[in-house]
């Protein structure tokens, strides 16, 4: 049975019992013998970025294994690296159900999950079991019902948790899905949380004599001004690396198509554009002086190669991954590595 036929399957459940299932399914495997329709060789591209060596460039985005639940299964797929969370400091149910919902002609999602996690200490018990040995990054969020006032104290109590287990830790401020969240992108409130954030990272530092890159992850939503606004406050906190981008409140690229109207982030190919043009900004106001992650829209090989061909040092991928599965993990390790052969 081809991946495809498996995935049509699939998507005859709804879009979150489909994802338990093929994650169960996958750490089932991971915990086996690997059947041959889901393991991949790792495509090896070694780079170094942020001090890390990863063994290619391709990684898994946030939120598909938000509670480093699969992570044995998911490190068996040819990922050169993996991204867990958003985890949050206490567990929480996230939003009312239906909150996925699949665009499947535009090849899209649109969700509004509203981190739904068990919390930081049930994600550092598993990472800690696990068996995975790779790159990890953990991505950290606030709670629901924290005010975004004290939004840095729920940032701080889980980088200080996951400091000792995470190859870099990502701080999630771009999720449209927690009322307020992407607000603590702009002026005082993001010079306030990066201020603080890097004020625990020295003392976290200075106790493990280790340094754990610390990575911004941004939305695709703003004006340039805005952007250039970011950026400089990154440069500013001397923050590691950037994630360009999480999804899309726009609807304009899908205007018309079933479930266009329901609120959330969108992913997938409609995304691929938008996130473009905020990673090409970012590159020109930031290559060479952190590392820049891109993601958003990446659909097949060629798709990848372009986010790195505009400056991006690793990619990553969620939407094409639920498409098309492991396969495009292979192909965009392959089409990234040939075009750095090439040029
Ligand atoms: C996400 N994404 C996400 N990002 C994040 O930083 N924390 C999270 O918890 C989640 N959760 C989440 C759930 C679902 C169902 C989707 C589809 C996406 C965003 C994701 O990591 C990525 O940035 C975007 O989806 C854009 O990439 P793709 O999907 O177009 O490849």
């Amino acid at each position: 049975m081809t991946f495809k036929a498996i995935r049509d399957l699939l998507f005859l459940l709804p879009p979150e019992v489909s994802h338990h299932v093929s994650m169960h399914a996958i750490n089932l495997l991971g915990h086996t013998n690997l059947s041959p329709l889901m393991a991949r060789p790792m495509v090896s591209d070694p780079v170094d970025v942020m001090g890390i060596s990863f063994p290619n460039r391709v990684g898994l985005a946030a939120g598909l294994d938000k509670d480093a639940a699969y992570i044995d299964g998911l490190g068996k797929l040819g990922f050169g690296f993996l991204e867990v969370g958003t985890v949050t400091p206490l567990a929480q149910s996230g939003n009312d159900k239906p909150r996925m919902f699949r665009l499947t002609p535009e090849r899209a999602i649109i969700n509004r999950m509203g981190f739904n996690n068990e919390g930081v200490d049930a994600l550092v018990r598993k990472v800690r079991r696990s068996n995975f040995d790779g790159v990890i990054g953990i991505n950290i969020g606030k709670n629901k019902l924290t005010p975004s006032e004290d939004a840095l104290s729920d940032y701080v109590a889980c980088l200080k948790k996951v400091y000792r287990l995470a190859s870099y830790i990502t701080i999630n401020i771009s999720s449209p899905n927690t009322k307020d969240l992407r607000s603590l992108q702009f002026g005082e409130e993001l010079a306030n949380l990066l201020e603080g954030i890097k004020q625990t990272h020295a003392t976290l530092k200075e106790q493990y004599e280790h340094h754990v890159p610390i990575v911004v992850k941004i939305a695709p939503d703003m004006e340039e001004e805005e952007l250039r606004g970011v950026c400089r406050e990154l440069l500013k906190f001397d923050i590691d690396g950037v994630i360009v981008s999480n999804t899309t409140v726009d609807r304009t690229s899908i205007s018309g198509s079933l479930h266009c109207s329901e609120t959330g982030g969108l992913s997938g190919a409609p995304l691929f554009e938008r996130s473009n043009r905020a990673l090409e900004l970012v590159v020109s106001e930031l290559k060479g002086k952190m590392a820049i992650i891109g993601v958003g829209g990446i659909m097949s090989g060629a798709d990848a190669a372009e986010k790195i061909r505009l400056g991006a040092d690793l990619i990553q991928l969620y939407t094409g991954f639920i498409y098309s599965g492991p396969d495009l993990i292979e192909a965009s390790a392959l089409a990234i590595a040939s075009a750095n052969t090439k040029s």
